[in-house]
C-alpha cells in the first residue's frame, strides 16, 4: 500500500492573442452568432499566429505553471505532452518544449495522443510514474493548434474548434488521502470513424489530392460523437465516484472538457449537479481539445474557486472515442 500521494503542485495555461468572433466566422462560412451560441454555447476562440508553434504555447503554459508551483526547470524528471496537433510527427512535441523551456537532459519526454481526453490520460501516467518512484517532479501539459488542421470551409467543424495550452506540475507528498484519488480511462475503438484527420498518416499519407480535398483536416460525425459523449462522461464520473465512496453532492467542482455547453448540460442534469459547481469556458475557448481541461483548471484556481481539502472532478471525451476521469482532493 502507498503511503504517499500525487498533488499538483501548481497550474498555467496561455490562449494565443488572436480572438476569432462568431460573427468574424459567419462571413467566411454561411453560419451565424445564433446558431453557434444556441449549438454549442461558444461566443468566440483564439487562434494560434502563423509562427507561433504547439511547443510555444506549451512552453508559456508551463513556465506559469513553473512559477507558481516556486520551481526551476532542472527540478522536472519527467515531461509529458498532450496533443494530437504537435509541431512535427515526429520528433514529439516534448522534445522541442524540452530544448525551448531548458529541462534537464535527464527528462524523460514523450507525447501522448488520447485527444480530448488527452490531459486526464497524461495526468494518469504521470501520476502512475511518480508512484514507481522512478520519477520525482513531472510536468504535464495539455496544448493544440487545432487551427492547422481545420478546414475552414466545412462549417461543421470550424465552428467548434479554438488553439490554446495548459500545464499542470505534478509531484508527491508523503500523505494519504490527497491528490489524485483514482482515474477512470477508456475508449471506445469502433468509433474511429467519428472524428477523424483521414490523411497524414501511414495508411493514408498526405498527397496532392489529398490536400485538395482537405483530407488533413478533421471530419466529424457530430450528432454520433454527441450522443456517446453525454453516455461515456457520465458513465466515467460515476465510476470513479464509486470506485473512491464520495457521493456527487460532495465534489465542490467538475472540470469538464469544454466541447458544448449542452454537453454540459447533460452531464450536469445526470450527475444531479447545479451548473454553478462546472466550470465553463467553452463560450471564450471553444473546444481546445487536451487543453480544454488544463486551461479551465488553471482559471478555476486562479480565481479562486478551489479550496484545500475541496474535491475536483475532472471528465473528458474525444476521437479515438477515448473517455477518462480523474477525481482530486486539493
Ligand atoms: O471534443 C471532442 C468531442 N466533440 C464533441 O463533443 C462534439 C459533439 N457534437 C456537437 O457538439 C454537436 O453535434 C454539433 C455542435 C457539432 C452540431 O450540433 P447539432 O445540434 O448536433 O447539429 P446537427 O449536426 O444535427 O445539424 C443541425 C443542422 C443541419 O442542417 P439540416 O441538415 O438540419 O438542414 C446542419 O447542416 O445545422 C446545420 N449546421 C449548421 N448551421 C449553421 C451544421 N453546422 C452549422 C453551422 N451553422 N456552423
Amino acid at each position: 500500500m502507498s503511503t504517499c500521494s500525487t498533488v499538483i503542485l501548481g497550474t498555467g495555461s496561455y490562449a494565443p492573442e488572436r480572438v476569432l468572433g462568431n460573427a468574424e466566422l459567419a462571413r467566411m462560412v454561411e453560419t451565424s452568432d445564433e446558431w453557434i451560441r444556441s449549438r454549442t454555447g461558444i461566443s468566440e476562440r483564439r487562434l494560434a499566429a502563423t509562427d507561433e508553434n504547439a511547443s510555444d504555447m506549451g512552453v508559456i503554459a508551463a513556465q506559469r505553471a513553473l512559477a507558481e508551483a516556486g520551481l526551476q526547470p532542472a527540478d522536472i524528471d519527467l515531461l509529458i505532452v498532450a496533443t494530437c496537433t504537435p509541431d512535427m510527427p515526429m520528433p514529439a512535441c516534448a522534445c522541442f518544449i524540452q530544448h525551448k523551456l531548458g529541462l534537464n537532459t535527464r527528462t524523460a519526454c514523450f507525447d501522448l495522443n488520447a485527444a480530448c481526453s488527452g490531459f486526464v490520460y497524461a495526468l494518469d501516467t504521470a501520476c502512475a510514474m511518480l508512484t514507481s518512484g522512478r520519477y520525482q517532479k513531472a510536468l504535464v501539459i495539455g496544448v493544440e493548434k487545432l487551427s492547422s488542421v481545420i478546414d475552414w470551409q466545412d462549417r461543421t467543424t470550424c465552428v467548434l474548434f479554438g488553439d490554446g495550452a495548459g500545464a499542470a506540475i505534478v509531484g508527491k507528498v508523503d500523505e494519504v488521502g490527497r491528490g489524485l484519488l483514482g482515474t477512470r480511462l477508456g475508449a471506445f475503438g469502433e468509433g474511429t470513424d467519428l472524428l477523424y484527420i483521414s490523411h497524414g498518416g501511414s495508411r493514408s499519407p498526405t498527397t496532392a489530392e489529398s490536400i485538395a480535398a482537405r483530407d488533413h483536416c478533421i471530419r466529424m460525425k457530430g450528432k454520433e460523437v454527441f450522443k456517446l459523449a453525454v453516455r461515456a462522461m457520465d458513465e466515467a464520473a460515476r465510476d470513479i465516484l464509486e470506485q473512491c465512496h464520495i457521493r456527487p453532492d460532495q465534489i465542490s467542482l467538475v472540470i469538464p472538457h469544454q466541447a458544448n455547453l449542452r454537453i454540459i448540460e447533460a452531464i450536469s442534469e445526470y450527475l444531479e449537479l447545479p451548473m454553478d459547481r462546472f466550470v465553463v469556458n467553452v463560450d471564450r475557448y471553444g473546444n481546445t481539445s487536451a487543453a480544454s481541461i488544463p486551461i479551465a483548471l488553471d482559471e478555476a484556481r486562479r480565481s479562486g474557486r478551489i479550496k484545500t481539502g475541496d474535491v475536483t472532478l475532472l471528465v473528458a471525451f474525444g476521437a479515438g472515442l477515448t473517455y477518462g476521469s480523474a477525481l482530486i482532493r486539493w
